[in-house]
């Protein structure tokens, strides 16, 4: 039945994965990652047995691994040395925040067969055997599968939720965001641009150039090429309204220290303090008081009751030519480490997934 199988007469098969072999000090190294077996199982009765094709990369699987000292790590820790690592949330509580979206092998559940495309699983591997109710059937062909871990998946959602929730952004409004052009900043700026904001993102790389020349964003400051404190003094001479801040660190202040009054600063995600062994100490309250500014954090999880809405949304502004996305495909599970640390060093050049397997009907 398992394409991978090897001991089907005991009903359990080998399936490659990858576990954390050493707890990293700051940015992970190839060898804080091993290969290894998680072997699955036939499903039981209510369960789902599918092979993932893509594995989402995110930033917060570095909060997870362990820490090399023995107080809990400030930010996460929630796995240790020897555990397969973990991809989407964990524990799983919904199938919209899982890591996977695959294809069904075998299914004892009433409402899934096999051929169906899911969204679940959580651990670096490709063979996943789960409960029915952990999984969400995918409306779609073969060829959107990768839309759902990004574009119409959990980054352009949490994008959606930080606008609609949290920013409330105005038209004619100043709107920054950072790491514009990974999978959130792609989503929430281009996002802001619709609601008519002026869109100043700040980028490494290629894709400072990108997110302007492609995505349509106003300007993008290159973080890398020039210090971001003086380039925001060049670019919004007048303060900022909104700051949509995925990074936290030395971005976030730079942008904190220019919000204007009744500005907002929207805590996203901390991408540049997750390899740091303690968390920063973050802006000072004065300027909160005397330019009487919002600081909001939002996750995700709590907004699952927008989800409808994002998705018909987002339908209608890719009908319209409104939105454009794009990937950084890693092929094969063997390379989900190199991928996690390039998010991490901000090489990744858009939403970071791996290709993990092609589909059955690929006859692979
Ligand atoms: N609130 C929620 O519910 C929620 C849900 C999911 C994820 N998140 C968070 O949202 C953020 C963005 O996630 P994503 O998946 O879209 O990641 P991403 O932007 O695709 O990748 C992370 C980016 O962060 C930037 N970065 C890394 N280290 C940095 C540093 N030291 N200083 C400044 N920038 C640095 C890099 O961009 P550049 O090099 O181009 O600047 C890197 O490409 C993350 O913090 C993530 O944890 C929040």
């Amino acid at each position: 039945m398992i394409a991978d199988a090897t001991d089907a007469a005991s009903g359990s098969f080998t399936n490659p994965a990858i576990r954390v072999a050493g707890a990293p000090g700051g940015i992970p190294e190839a060898s804080d990652f091993e290969l290894c077996d998680a072997q699955a199982t036939e499903p039981g009765p209510g369960e789902v047995l599918f092979r993932s094709l893509y594995m989402s990369i995110d930033p917060a699987m570095r909060r997870k691994m362990p820490s090399p000292v023995e107080a809990p790590a400030p930010l996460g820790g929630q796995i240790a040395v020897g555990d397969i690592m973990v991809a989407g949330q964990t524990p799983l509580e919904h199938p919209l925040f899982a890591g996977h979206a695959g294809e069904v092998i075998a299914s004892r559940h009433p409402d899934f067969a096999p051929g169906d495309f899911v969204r679940g699983g959580s651990g670096w591997q490709t063979l996943h055997t789960s409960p029915g109710e952990l999984l969400m059937k995918l409306d779609c062909e073969r060829s959107e599968l990768l839309d759902e871990l990004g574009i119409l998946g959990q980054p352009a959602f949490v994008a959606w939720c930080g606008m609609e929730r949290v920013a409330q952004v105005q038209p004619g409004e100043t709107f920054v965001i950072s790491a514009a052009g990974g999978a959130i900043g792609m989503a929430a700026g281009q996002m802001a641009k619709i609601a008519g904001a002026r869109v100043i993102g700040i980028a490494s790389g290629e894709k400072a150039d990108f997110v302007v020349n492609e995505l349509g964003f106003d300007a993008c400051i290159a973080r890398d090429r020039e210090p971001v404190e003086a380039a925001l003094d060049r670019l919004c001479p007048d303060g900022i309204d909104v700051c949509f801040d995925n990074v936290g660190g030395n971005v976030q202040r730079a942008c904190f220290d220019r919000l204007r009054d009744f500005g907002r600063l929207v805590v996203c995600g901390m991408a540049g303090e997750y390899n740091a062994p303690e968390a920063d100490a973050g802006p000072p309250l004065r300027p909160v008081l005397r330019k009487r500014l919002t600081i909001k954090g939002f996750v995700v999880y709590d907004h699952i009751d927008l989800y409808p809405v994002f998705r018909e949304r987002m339908a209608g502004w890719r009908r319209d030519g409104l939105f454009r996305y794009r990937y950084d495909i890693a092929e094969g599970l063997e390379n989900a480490p190199g991928a996690l640390i390039a998010v991490l060093e901000g090489r990744n050049r858009g939403k970071a997934v791996v290709r993990l397997a092609r589909s059955a009907h690929d006859g692979l």
